[in-house]
């Protein structure tokens, strides 16, 4: 019987693969027997997951990147050309925030600091666009491929405190619908692009937000739970069913949406 969500085989590559979401992301999708190359700037944690999946007896690739350096992205391209001879997906997980772009609970708008704010903006969504640009062109060749790139609760209402984490992820939102037409118009209906929110999960860019030292929830830790109906931030394994949904044939005629995986915070108002 065919299997809709099938993955064998399809090379997979994942910007911010050696973060937590990527990493539980990535090990899956080699479970169900994809070709997955992660991409991320700690060498030591990257070649370390890769070796994990390896010996689950999946297939990876670990290369150096920086999602906003065009030139090392290029050679990335070379590189998995050269070991796999195509790119079926690509997941832009890669994203984060700088305290500098966030506003303190005492502080106020005039406390931004413009320059970290760029420097989030660059991150999240340059650093979806540069590597949207350059991974998609063997997907172009090939008339086939899908996007996900990674958007957030901010982009549909935006979070107190975090601004310029905010207005990247609302940019992505727009370009993930943006890119979903573009690319269906000039290239055909082989190539999907489309994001995914995730709610509230544990990971390092928002540990220090949500948690204490000694693990309990902070105030804003809290508020997140009481405002999500399964009382609970999501574990990372709970992206996997959504993303191989994204990028397998299941969603043949999907694209430009944004898929909310969040535990229903954001249906959710009092
Ligand atoms: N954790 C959450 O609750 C949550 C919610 C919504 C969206 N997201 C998004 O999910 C994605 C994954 O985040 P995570 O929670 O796993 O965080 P994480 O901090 O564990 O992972 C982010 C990864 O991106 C990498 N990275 C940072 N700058 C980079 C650069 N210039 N080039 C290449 N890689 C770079 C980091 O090294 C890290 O491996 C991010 O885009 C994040 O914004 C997370």
């Amino acid at each position: 019987m065919k299997n809709l969500f099938d993955i064998k085989h399809r090379v997979v590559v994942i910007t911010g693969g050696t973060g937590v979401l990527g990493r539980a992301i990535a090990l899956h999708l080699a479970e169900e027997g994809a070709k997955v190359v992660i991409l991320g700037r700690k060498a030591e944690v990257g070649h370390a997951l890769a070796a994990d999946i390896k010996a689950a007896g999946g297939e990876a690739l670990f290369l150096t990147t920086d999602v906003t350096d065009r030139a090392r992205l290029e050679q990335n391209l070379s590189d998995i050309l050269a070991a796999y001879g195509r790119i079926d997906a690509l997941l832009n997980a890669a994203g984060g925030n700088m305290p500098g772009a966030t506003i303190a609970p005492t502080g106020t708008i005039f406390d931004l600091k413009t320059e970290e704010f760029q420097r989030v903006l660059e991150l999240n969504l340059t650093g979806t666009v540069l590597p949207t640009q350059v991974f998609l062109r063997p997907m172009v060749e090939q008339k086939r491929g899908a996007i996900v790139n990674f958007s957030s609760m901010a982009a549909f209402r935006p979070l107190t405190r975090v601004a310029g984490y905010a207005a990247a992820k609302a940019g992505i939102s727009n370009f993930t619908a943006f890119m979903a037409a573009e690319v269906a118009r000039k290239f055909g209906e082989g190539i999907r692009v489309n994001a995914i929110a995730p709610g509230f999960f544990l990971t390092e860019q928002n540990r220090a937000l949500l948690t204490n030292p000694d693990g309990s929830y902070t105030e804003r830790g809290q508020d997140v739970i009481r405002q999500t109906p399964f009382g609970r931030m999501g574990r990372a394994e709970e992206l996997c069913g959504t993303i191989q949904y994204l990028i397998s044939d299941a969603s043949a005629f999907v694209t430009g949406t944004v898929a909310v995986v969040d535990g229903g915070f954001n249906a959710f108002a009092m």
